[in-house]
């Protein structure tokens, strides 16, 4: 059987949780946050690594496996230096100060994207952290630092050739084995804070067939109870996978079904 995580929603339509197992996070508003109280931008950040651990919290507690947050875009280089730099001394930090108690709490973490423009203490942190939680399945947290959905299909299509040369052609499912998530099933819930409705280059293969959620409430106020808003939006919403709403039922466990 092929494992659950590997299903592409355009060749299967997988089965469905009534919890989303897999949510992917756009933390969008730090700045505007700070902004607001007469603060520099920056300690919007600072107050945004909060809300990160409080949304960790609440999706292990509403039963979520996958959590995904998007914390530094391949574009965000073009911000100020400072505000770059503040943003890499703050991921180190707080990866100094938080990984003892991920691992604590039965947490798998992992970071998405191109590390090789970060400094090596912090390419140092981010192999530790992985090495000591490798183990663990409560929660598959999943960090998206220098990442951009671009460079994340053309670094799959690249080693796909590397590994094969003279390929005539690439299929679906060399470029799932490739992709920095592949060891996730891809997003059942999309959701962004602070009020923009663009993905801004984020999981742009991964979110195929996800269901969308955007708030305007900026990331610092992000919680558990703003979670609950966007999963039970995702509960309302009808999974199609490109059916019609007569092929679909749905059995008590919230669970949508194909008629044979
Ligand atoms: C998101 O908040 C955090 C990062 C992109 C690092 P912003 O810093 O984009 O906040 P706004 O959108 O300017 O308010
Ligand atoms: C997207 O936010 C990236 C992160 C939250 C890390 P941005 O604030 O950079 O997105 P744009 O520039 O408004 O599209
Ligand atoms: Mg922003």
């Amino acid at each position: 059987m092929v494992p659950l995580a590997f299903i592409s929603s355009t060749q299967t339509v997988p089965n469905l949780n009534k919890v989303p197992r897999h949510i992917a996070i756009i933390m969008d508003g730090n700045g505007r946050w700070a902004r607001k109280r007469f603060l520099p931008r920056v300690a919007g950040h600072s107050r945004g690594v909060e809300a990160v651990r409080g949304t960790i919290r609440a999706a292990i507690e509403r039963g979520v496996e996958y959590l995904t947050l998007f914390a530094f875009s391949s574009e965000n280089w073009r911000r100020p230096v400072e505000e770059v730099s503040f943003l890499m001394q703050l991921f180190i930090k707080s990866l100094q100060k938080e990984v003892s108690r991920l691992h604590e709490n039965g947490i798998r973490f992992r970071v998405i994207g191109d590390r090789s423009r970060f400094e090596p203490i912090l390419v140092k942190a981010i192999a530790a952290a992985e090495e000591l939680t490798a183990n663990n399945t409560r929660l598959h947290l999943t960090v998206a630092a220098n990442y951009g959905g671009r460079w994340d299909v053309l670094s799959a299509v690249n080693r796909v050739l590397a590994r094969q040369p003279g390929l005539t052609g690439i299929s679906e499912e060399m470029i799932n084995d490739e992709l920095s998530m592949s060891f996730a099933p891809e997003p059942d819930l999309f959701i962004r804070t602070g009020g923009e409705q663009r993905i801004s280059n984020f999981l742009l293969w991964q979110l195929a067939y996800s269901e969308f959620f955007f708030t305007d409430a900026l990331w610092p106020d992000f919680d558990g109870k703003l979670l609950d808003q966007a999963i039970a939006s995702y509960q309302e919403r009808e999974r199609r996978f490109g059916r019609t709403s007569e092929q679909l039922t749905v059995s008590k466990g919230g669970e949508v079904e194909r008629h044979a």
